[in-house]
């Protein structure tokens, strides 16, 4: 098999390249067939085929004893590998590419706290240092954003630091220093939840760390404070890799280069299972639009970025933007991003380009890619809502550097309401899929109708989109400017996702 591309080498090819007089043959193929025809690609999707592509990637993850999909694991590997042979295998319509990429993984953790023999049910931060430590518990002052927060009490001790203002990160670091041997932070709101410290940071070393509820460390506090004496048994685990991984891209050898349309979907699950709607769904939705674009002449090029390290913060296509030179993000017209297209209660959403639904508007031609896909699904005699330019996906890059986007999502860990029960039927008051983030998330679990309808307004933005880009306002190359606003809104941590903070 074909090594490692860096992408970046696209940017020196010249035109006495071997992939030049590559493209240009298949050019001479490409005129020989048949302009992209919408509605015969729609019609070409078949549910069996979206259903045996969600089984090859269960199978992957089952065959390994994690049972995941876990970037850079092998059950990762496997899709990875599945990805370039099904692509491949299309006879050169497309240039097929591995961008390899490291990161550090949190592949495996647990916790355990127990003080003075109770057992206060933490979670381990994701990034912590495995740790024993059996420690008098000492309290932090303030927030614990400060050194001078620490006490020297803290020193061979357990820091008790309330959630709030800065990073988790910062505060482990922070009482690594003044010679804590292990820290716990309580939430500054009723409840628990799951959070990180982040990557390594500059400033220093983590010391073990784990999360509690609330109610549990303002009482701790409450009783600190007034003289108790309290022994932690602090325990935690944590597997952490330097894990190698790809990004693989297929590019159309036809179409214009510099009107690239790009969509793109994400390999990896959580370690919870093995990903099969978050994003199985998506990853096979494109794979088999990607499979019958292969029969069709097009006018602009298509992209597919098939993202690893998205659960673990958008690392893939954040790598993929980052290392394309100005002249190759020039040449990107438009990205479509698919996470999550077969919810088992589902919802039909479409990216809030143009703001009106959540006051957050995607770089121009957002607008129109989202009318493009409420006209699709009103023409399918379907309802359709929208869905927030969260920065919970893969779009992120993309927009951030003023490329227009769009897509559709079905729904993940919220709660249906109402009237979207009224508007798509299922059920209200549960999950739009209550196995989001968790072994449940199999394709017995997929919903269908959502997969096979999401699979086909792929399939029409995309024989729209590689016919022309007459509907979308010229493109501005502008960084978008992030508002103050928005980005205190993606430092709230939500439900399934690691918050930092
Ligand atoms: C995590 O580790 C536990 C204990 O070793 C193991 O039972 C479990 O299967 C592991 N989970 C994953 C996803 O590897
Ligand atoms: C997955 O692939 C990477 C990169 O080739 C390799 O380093 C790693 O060992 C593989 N993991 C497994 C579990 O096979
Ligand atoms: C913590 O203690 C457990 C036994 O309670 C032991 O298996 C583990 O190796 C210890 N971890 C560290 C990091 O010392
Ligand atoms: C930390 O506290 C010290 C002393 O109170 C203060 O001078 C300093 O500005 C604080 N640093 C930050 C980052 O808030
Ligand atoms: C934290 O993650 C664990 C393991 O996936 C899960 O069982 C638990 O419900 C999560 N807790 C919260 C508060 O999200
Ligand atoms: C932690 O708080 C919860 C909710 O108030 C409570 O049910 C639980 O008993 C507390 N745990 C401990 C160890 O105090
Ligand atoms: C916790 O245990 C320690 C050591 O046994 C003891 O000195 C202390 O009084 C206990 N604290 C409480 C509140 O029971
Ligand atoms: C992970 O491995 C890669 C390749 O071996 C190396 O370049 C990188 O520095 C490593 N990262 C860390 C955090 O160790
Ligand atoms: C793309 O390249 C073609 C041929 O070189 C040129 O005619 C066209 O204006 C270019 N389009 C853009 C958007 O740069
Ligand atoms: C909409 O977003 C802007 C910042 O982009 C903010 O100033 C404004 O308050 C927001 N409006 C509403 C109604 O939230
Ligand atoms: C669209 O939603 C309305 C209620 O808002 C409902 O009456 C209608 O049946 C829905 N249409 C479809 C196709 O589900
Ligand atoms: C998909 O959802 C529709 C509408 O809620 C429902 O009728 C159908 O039974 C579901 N199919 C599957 C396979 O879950
Ligand atoms: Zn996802």
């Amino acid at each position: 098999m074909k090594g490692a591309v860096a992408i970046a080498a696209l940017a020196a090819t010249t035109s006495a390249s071997p992939y030049f007089s590559k493209r240009q043959a298949n050019e001479a193929a490409c005129k020989r067939l048949p302009l992209v025809d919408s509605k015969a690609l729609q019609d070409s999707i078949k549910p069996e085929a979206l259903l045996k592509g969600a089984q090859a990637l269960q199978d992957f993850a089952y065959a390994h004893p994690e049972r995941n999909r876990l970037f850079g694991g092998a059950g990762h590997n496997d899709t990875v590998n599945y990805l370039v042979e099904e692509l491949e295998a299309l006879d050169g319509y497309y240039k097929v590419e591995k961008q390899e990429w490291h990161s550090l993984a949190q592949v495996n953790g647990t916790a355990s706290l127990l003080i003075n023999g109770t057992d206060y049910n933490p979670n381990v931060m994701e990034y912590s240092p495995s740790g024993n430590v059996t420690a008098p518990i000492v309290v932090v002052n303030n927030l614990g954003c400060n050194s001078s927060d620490y006490p020297s009490t803290v020193r061979g001790n357990i820091a008790l630091i309330s959630r709030g203002t800065c990073e988790f990160g910062l505060k482990s670091v922070l009482a690594g220093q003044a010679g804590a041997a292990g820290a716990i932070v309580y939430n500054n709101a009723a409840g628990s939840l799951n959070g990180t410290l982040g990557p390594p940071r500059p400033q220093g070393p983590y010391i073990p760390t784990v999360f509690i509820a609330g109610e549990n460390g303002t009482a701790l506090r409450t009783a600190l404070t007034g003289g108790a004496s309290l022994i932690g048994d602090l325990d935690t685990w944590s597997l952490i890799e330097n894990r190698t991984t790809y990004n693989v891209l297929a590019t159309s050898n036809c179409g214009a280069l510099n009107t690239t349309l790009m969509l793109g979907a994400h390999t990896d699950s959580v370690a919870e299972g093995p990903g099969i709607n978050d994003d199985g769904s998506g990853t096979i939705g494109i794979l088999e639009v990607a499979k019958q674009l292969a029969k069709y002449k097009v006018n602009n090029a298509v992209r597919f970025g098939f993202w690893s390290g998205e659960e673990a913060g958008l690392l893939g296509s954040t790598y993929y933007v980052n290392n394309l030179s100005p002249a190759e993000l020039a040449n990107v017209r438009a990205y479509l991003n698919f996470d999550m297209i077969a919810s088992p209660n589902y919802i039909y959403a479409i990216y809030d380009g143009d703001g009106s639904s959540f006051n957050l508007t995607g770089p121009p031609g957002s607008a129109e890619i989202e009318e493009f896909f409420e006209k699709w699904f009103a023409g399918a005699g379907q309802n359709f809502t929208a869905t927030e330019f969260s920065g919970r996906s893969d779009y992120q890059a993309f927009i951030d550097n003023g490329i227009p986007a769009g897509g559709t999502f079905t729904g993940a860990e919220e709660i249906k309401t109402p009237e979207d029960a009224g508007k798509f039927g299922g059920t209200a008051g549960i999950a739009t899929d209550p196995n989001y983030h968790q072994a449940g998330d199999t394709v017995d679990n997929l919903n269908r109708t959502a997969f096979e309808l999401n699979a086909k307004a792929i399939a029409a933005a995309v024989a729209e989109y590689a016919t022309t880009f007459d509907g979308l306002p010229p493109k501005s190359l502008q960084k978008r400017r992030v508002s103050l606003w928005e980005k205190a809104r993606r430092r709230v941590p939500k439900k399934g996702m690691k918050g930092s903070l």
